[in-house]
Formats: structure tokens, C-alpha cells, sequence
């Protein structure tokens, strides 16, 4: 008897371990923050989806090390490589400060009796990079142990990652963009998994999500229903090697576009990247106007809740974002808000879906059949 329930509780932990949910806190405004220490520059320049105009990060906790180190790490669906910084890093800043709400937490490997140092790696960030050294370490996420996980101990960072609170970056991707050929993250995680699949889901700016404190979460294993309607479609990945998709048109107002075009979920980026021509259209929908101090288009907030809807079309299917998601408030004065879209470079994906999407849609990244779900979230 007492040894069947010692199975049966060793059953049910494991159980409960295959499925997790890590909530998500917000990174807190960005973009407001270097307009605010007018270094708006600094916000433009960067090509990598990660560090490219963007206001807000989705941050979940884990930990690295024995005994257990704690992090905020931002959860990536452009990038396959886990990093936290060094605590012995050289870039000016990247120990953040509590003064202007940057602190972060470094990783000391002295400190750790799991770690396993590995050679040098350089991560490419747009016209910037990080360095640092690889090694292994235990990784805790909600429970879930993974012994030897690949990840980055980094020493310099560009300087846009020192202007925010986030203490790495935990990308969800394939391996096709591991670093070094490195196992990613979820290589380590899917095994443990009830299911290959992963939920994501954030709430909306103003109204939040009723009885939770919290900006979103991530779900490991499961489609968290209690986030997705139940009109989940699903899209096939473009090449299976990013969470890339295609695009087949764009209408808002009286501006439509049909054209097959790539396009990649960002939960990393806080805005949404279009082509340069639809963002022309988008601005003369909108009757947006540049700021060229704050170098962003802006609309009197007052008109965020009758501004145009945009659709988005997928699979032949529309998805809908409203003004009242892609117009964001970022204390501009004078009544102004911003408009959340950046123009993509000619090179990359022509469409990178930030948070104005993601607010609006519960994403299921189905690793096993290489596509993800997109439903209604309950709380857009
Ligand atoms: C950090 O630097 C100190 C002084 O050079 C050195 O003793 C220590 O081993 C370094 N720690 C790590 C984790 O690299
Ligand atoms: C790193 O950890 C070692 C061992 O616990 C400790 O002696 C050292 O002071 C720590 N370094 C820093 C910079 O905190
Ligand atoms: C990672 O790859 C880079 C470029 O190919 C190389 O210079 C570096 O030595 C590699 N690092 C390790 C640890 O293999
Ligand atoms: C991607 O993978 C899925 C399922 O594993 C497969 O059905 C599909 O043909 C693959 N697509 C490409 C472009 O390789």
C-alpha cells in the first residue's frame, strides 16, 4: 500500500513536471525610456530582431547553477541560445544600476559547483554583437531540471541591452540558429514534455487579465486553454528551421495588399515590423504624423479607439488587430501616442509580428509538427 502511493506521488510529480508555466513580468518600456533620455538614436539603429525598435520584453524566471542562481530572462522565439551575462562583464552598464531601474542579475560561474566552461562565441545583434565564453550548466524552469544545458556566459553586450532590466535571453528557435552547434533550450526541454508544444500568451495593454497579476505567460507541454479560444488554426512553418510563416495580404481602411510575403513571430520585439510601403499606408490610415524628436509617428491618443482595424491575412484567414493594440502611449506629452510599427529592411522577414500581434492572438508553438496555432486570446 504506502508503496504504491509512493509510486503513485512519484507518477503525479513527474505528471505535473511534463507540463509548466513560467508567468511573464513586463521588461517595462524601453523605447519610452531612451526617448525620455533623448537617445532616440540609439533605439534606431540595430538590425536583430531582439534589440530593433522595440518598447517591451516578455521576462520569465529561471535559474542557472548549483546552488541556484536567479534570472529574468526574455523569452525569444527569433533566437535558439540561452545567455546571461558575466559577472565579471567589461561593457559599461552591463551590470545595469538600481537608480534608473536597470539592476540585473550577473552569473558568477566561481560561484557554481555545475558549471562546465567551454571555449569563446560571438553572437552577432545587427551591426552589433555579444562575446563571451560557452559553457554547461543546470537550468531549473518552473520545476523542470535540465543538467547540462548549453548556454552563453557573455562579457560584452551592445549598448541598447544595458538600458533595460533583463538579465539574458532564452530563445524558444530551432537549432537550425544554435550558436556553435550547441543544443538549444527546447532540445533539452521537449523530451520532458507531455506534448512538443509551447503556449504563449500576453495580455492586453489596458485592460490587463482579469484575477492574474501578471503581463502573460508561457507554457511548456500543453495548449493552455485557459488563454486560447477555441478557434485555433493552424499555419505550417515557411522551412521549418524558424518560426517564420507566410503572409498572403495586408488591409486597413482603404488600403489593401495581397502578396505572399514572409513573416516571423517576434515575443521578443514590442513592435511590428512591415514592409516600407505598407507602413506608408499604414501612417496615411492612421493621418500619423513624425515626431522627429522622438523619432516615431504619433496620433492623438484620443484617437487610438476609432482608428482603423488592421487584417492581417493567414492561411487565407483574417486576423484582426485593433488601433487600441498597435497604438501605444510612451508619455510623449501633448496628448500624443505612438504608433507600434517600424519599417523591416529589405533583407530579413517582411513582416515581424511583436506584441501588438501577440496581444491580440494565443500563439502555440508546435515543435512536433513544425507549425504554430494562432486562436483569439481570452484576454484580448
Ligand atoms: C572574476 O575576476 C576575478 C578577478 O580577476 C577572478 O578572480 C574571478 O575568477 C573571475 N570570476 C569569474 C566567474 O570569471
Ligand atoms: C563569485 O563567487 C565567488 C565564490 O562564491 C565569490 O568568492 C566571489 O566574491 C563572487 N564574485 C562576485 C563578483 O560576487
Ligand atoms: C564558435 O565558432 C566561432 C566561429 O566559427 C569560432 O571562432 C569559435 O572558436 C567557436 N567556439 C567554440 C567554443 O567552439
Ligand atoms: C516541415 O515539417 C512538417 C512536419 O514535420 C512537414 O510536414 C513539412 O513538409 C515540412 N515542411 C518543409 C518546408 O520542410
Amino acid at each position: 500500500m504506502m508503496l504504491r502511493l509512493i509510486l503513485f506521488s512519484a507518477l503525479l510529480s513527474v505528471t505535473l513536471a511534463a507540463r509548466l508555466t513560467v508567468p511573464l513580468q513586463k521588461s517595462g518600456n524601453v523605447r519610452e525610456k531612451l526617448i525620455r533620455e533623448g537617445k532616440t538614436q540609439e533605439a534606431k539603429t540595430g538590425s536583430q530582431v531582439l534589440f530593433d525598435k522595440s518598447d517591451e520584453y516578455y521576462l520569465g524566471e529561471i535559474t542557472l547553477g548549483t546552488p541556484p542562481q536567479k534570472f529574468l530572462v526574455a523569452m525569444d522565439t527569433t533566437s535558439s541560445f540561452l545567455w546571461v551575462v558575466d559577472v565579471n562583464c567589461t561593457t559599461p552598464g552591463c551590470k545595469g544600476s538600481s537608480s534608473d531601474g536597470t539592476l540585473k542579475e550577473t552569473y558568477n560561474s566561481s560561484a557554481s559547483s555545475s558549471f562546465v566552461p567551454g571555449g569563446p562565441f560571438s553572437l552577432p545583434y545587427g551591426d552589433d554583437k555579444i562575446t563571451g565564453n560557452l559553457g554547461k550548466e543546470r537550468l531549473i524552469m518552473s520545476g523542470i531540471t535540465t543538467s547540462d544545458q548549453d548556454f552563453g556566459v557573455v562579457e560584452t553586450v551592445p549598448y541598447l541591452y544595458t538600458a533595460q532590466p533583463i538579465d539574458g535571453i532564452l530563445g524558444l528557435g530551432w537549432p537550425s540558429l544554435a550558436v556553435n552547434g550547441t543544443k538549444t533550450p527546447m532540445q533539452n526541454l521537449l523530451p520532458q514534455l507531455d506534448a512538443p508544444v509551447v503556449t504563449i500568451w500576453v495580455a492586453n495593454l489596458k485592460n490587463g487579465a482579469p484575477g492574474v497579476d501578471f503581463a502573460g505567460s508561457i507554457s511548456f507541454g500543453y495548449i493552455d486553454e485557459s488563454a486560447c479560444e477555441k478557434n485555433m488554426q493552424w499555419v505550417p512553418l515557411a522551412d521549418n528551421s524558424t518560426w517564420g510563416f507566410k503572409i498572403n495580404g495586408f488591409q486597413m481602411g482603404s488600403y489593401s495588399r495581397v502578396k505572399t510575403e514572409t513573416a516571423i513571430t517576434a515575443t521578443g520585439s514590442g513592435w511590428t515590423g512591415v514592409p516600407s510601403i505598407v507602413l506608408n499606408a499604414i501612417v496615411r490610415q492612421t493621418r500619423a504624423t513624425f515626431d522627429f524628436e522622438s523619432v516615431v509617428y504619433t496620433v492623438p491618443c484620443s484617437t487610438a479607439k476609432d482608428q482603423p482595424d488592421m487584417n492581417i491575412i493567414i492561411n487565407g484567414v483574417p486576423y484582426l488587430i485593433k488601433g487600441e493594440d498597435y497604438i501605444v502611449d510612451l508619455n510623449l506629452g501633448l496628448g500624443n501616442c505612438a504608433l507600434s510599427f517600424f519599417a523591416t529592411r529589405e533583407t530579413g522577414p517582411a513582416w515581424i509580428l511583436g506584441d501588438a500581434f501577440v496581444r491580440s492572438y494565443c500563439h502555440v508553438f508546435d515543435y512536433g509538427n513544425a507549425r504554430i496555432g494562432l486562436a483569439t486570446s481570452r484576454f484580448a
